[in-house]
């Protein structure tokens, strides 16, 4: 289906894609099952942020993961389970098997009542049910959200609530490393402040003793027990939801964006095979979790779709030990491997004694994803992991985007380390400056925007068209603006420079700073708080939280106590990683905060500070610099 073979193949698509998206995009949709052929290819208007992809053209995305792949592929391995545990026998689940679990689920579902349009909450570990619930939710038509099973009861109560779910999928517990996670017990929290939750079915994982409530907890097993192994799937509409997933930007309160099912399906598959050049047979492993867009796109829906096998892995990459990632490379051969620079610095960070005992030899294509990737990383990972003969892919989007935008393609586009590179063909990525004009030509830097939609672009957030339109359409007019800046290079590849707006990235997680703000307030004894990323060598960048408190706590205790709250409010992922007790914050004449100052101070940039002279309070500046926590 439509794989790029070269890279004047790839500059030939890239001119088609842009000289005529309909006729480009109707040849790649060729390709699926549809119930009815759409009437028009694309209608788009950025200020009123809404696009409509293949218009009142009807199907199922399941029914071309299923239907269509099951002829040829029904005894190929779609997924290959790998346990948290070593010891545990990983699971082979065939495009037959995913098929008819799925189809069970589908009519699990339907039994409590969940039709077409219905919210599903998923908050499970890493195992296959957690991608079965997926489909199965598509298969009915219902819309998913899957929320990363790390996050506190606050924010899945927030997410439940914003979205009105109907019904939640857990598990008693969930394995991670030597850690035995308790999950129910985050549930049964949550849903004190729910209203909108009729059931809650559980899958038994760890064995745990749980607390089960008579009339609305169903145990999974329970419910697929004796249940037809067929499901019709339901007729959605192009523009139909697939799937709300939530995400962090720069104001407090997490943002539902809404995917669709058509171009989600579209774009997902396209850029799976084309950036990995996925060949049949290959094992392809994505390292994310299915709670985040990668896991989505690129462990579930876009293999999935290609028919490719695809690894999940339940546990983590330390344990039981430092080589566990290479471990799995060469337990099931794997050709295409894709992670986050994190992951990649944790593992550097523990030299090449972990790799000792590691061949690595069936690896053809390694990628990275979630954050920049330093140069000293990129070549650790090209030249220990790739062992320099493999194509680094550097795969540059955005949960908004649903799919890969600026990448090399595997073999295809030179490597320049570093360097997301040139845009998939149909992507139409510019840069402009603040006042919002187009920095044309080469060597330029500013805001990356893109000017043209493409399949899988956001269509909504959820409940709140407007906030859609404020925050990706109205920074700089027609276009879609990413948050991110960029740089184009003299050859014309494009560098990714980190975000413009107040969103830090830590560890490939993307965080508001108010919303991690607004936990730290939540502590009776804070007054104020003010929070900034900074250079944080594993991690990429570390939280520092700037505190004025109202207590004679001592320091050290108050800390605690706010890393406790923020653990309890968002999840352990947002906790601080330093927290500064000061006595006010610098401020500019109209009560702003300067956090300009305080990202500097934070790391430890003293002498470029800048004018500190128009601050309302000069002074603090020093007791900030003075007391810092470096
Ligand atoms: C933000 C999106 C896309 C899946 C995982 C993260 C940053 C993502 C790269 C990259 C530099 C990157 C951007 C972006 N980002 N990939 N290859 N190089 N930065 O999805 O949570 O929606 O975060 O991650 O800042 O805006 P997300």
């Amino acid at each position: 289906m439509h794989r790029i073979k070269s890279l004047s193949d790839y500059f030939k698509k890239y001119e088609q894609s842009k000289k005529d998206p309909d006729k480009f995009w109707s040849e790649i949709a060729n390709n699926f099952i549809w119930k009815e052929k759409w009437d028009k290819v694309l209608d788009w208007d950025f200020e009123s942020a809404d696009t409509k992809w293949f218009k009142n053209a009807k199907l199922n995305i399941t029914e071309n993961i299923f239907e269509r792949n099951l002829k040829d592929r029904g005894d190929k391995t779609a997924i290959i389970w790998e346990p948290n545990d070593p010891a545990q026998s990983p699971i082979y689940i065939t495009y037959r098997q995913l098929y008819e679990e799925t189809c069970k689920f589908s009519n699990a579902l339907k039994e409590k009542g969940i039709n077409k349009g219905d919210r599903v909450i998923i908050y499970m570990p890493m195992v296959p049910e957690a991608a079965i619930a997926m489909l199965a939710c598509a298969r009915v038509g219902a819309v998913h959200s899957v929320v990363f099973a790390g996050f506190s009861s606050t924010s899945l109560a927030d997410r439940i609530n914003d979205c009105q779910a109907k019904i939640v999928l857990t598990s008693d517990g969930n394995f991670r490393g030597n850690k035995i996670i308790p999950v129910k017990p985050v549930v049964d929290e949550a849903l004190e402040k729910c209203s909108t939750i009729e059931s809650v079915i559980v899958l038994e994982r760890t064995k745990q003793n749980i607390n089960m409530i008579e009339g609305r907890d169903y145990w999974w097993h329970d419910c697929v027990n004796d249940i037809s192994s067929q499901c019709d799937s339901e007729i959605l509409d192009a523009e139909d939801m697939l799937f709300i997933l939530y995400t962090s930007g720069s104001t407090g309160k997490p943002k539902g964006v809404v995917h669709s099912s058509a171009g989600y399906m579209v774009y997902s598959s396209y850029s799976f095979l084309n950036v990995f050049q996925y060949d049949e047979g290959d094992i392809y492993w994505c390292t994310a979790d299915v709670g985040w867009i990668t896991g989505h796109s690129y462990i579930v829906y876009g293999p999935l779709l290609c028919g490719a096998t695809s690894i999940m892995f339940e546990g983590v990459p330390t344990f039981p030990n430092v080589s566990r990632f290479w471990d799995i490379v060469d337990k099931y051969k794997v050709n295409q491997f894709y992670t986050a620079p994190t992951a990649i610095r944790a593992l550097q960070a523990h030299g090449l004694e972990p790799l000792k005992d590691n061949s690595l030899e069936s690896l053809k294509v390694i990628g990275s994803v979630g954050e920049p990737i330093n140069e000293e990383a990129w070549h650790w990972y090209h030249d220990n992991i790739g062992k320099g003969n493999c194509p680094l892919v550097d795969t540059w989007w955005q949960t908004e985007t649903g799919g890969i935008m600026i990448s090399a393609l595997a073999g295809i586009t030179p490597n320049k380390p570093a360097h997301a590179s040139l845009p998939l063909p149909g992507i139409q990525p510019v840069i402009v400056d603040s006042a919002g004009k187009e920095l044309t030509g080469n060597n330029v830097q500013g805001n990356l925007c893109i000017k043209f939609p493409w399949p899988s672009i956001l269509r909504t957030t959820y409940g709140d068209h407007k906030r859609c339109i404020n925050t990706y359409f109205s920074n700089f007019k027609g276009m879609y603006f990413t948050g991110d800046g960029v740089k184009r290079d003299h050859d014309g590849y494009l560098r990714i420079l980190g975000r413009v707006d107040d969103v830090i990235n830590v560890s490939g997680h993307r965080m508001g700073t108010a919303e991690v703000e607004n936990a730290i307030n939540e502590h009776e004894e804070v007054i104020e708080s003010a929070v900034v990323g900074y250079p944080h060598d594993i991690k990429g960048e570390g939280i520092y939280a700037y505190v004025i408190v109202n207590s004679k706590t001592s320091d050290d205790k108050i800390k605690i106590e706010i890393t406790n709250v923020v653990r309890r409010v968002i999840g352990p992922i947002a906790k601080p990683d330093k927290i500064q007790i000061v006595s006010g914050l610098p401020k500019t004449r109209s009560g702003k905060i300067m956090r300009r100052i305080l990202r500097k101070v934070a790391s430890n940039d003293f002498d470029n500070l800048g004018d500190t002279s128009t601050l309302l309070n000069p002074e603090i500046v020093n007791e900030i610099i003075k007391g810092s926590s470096n």
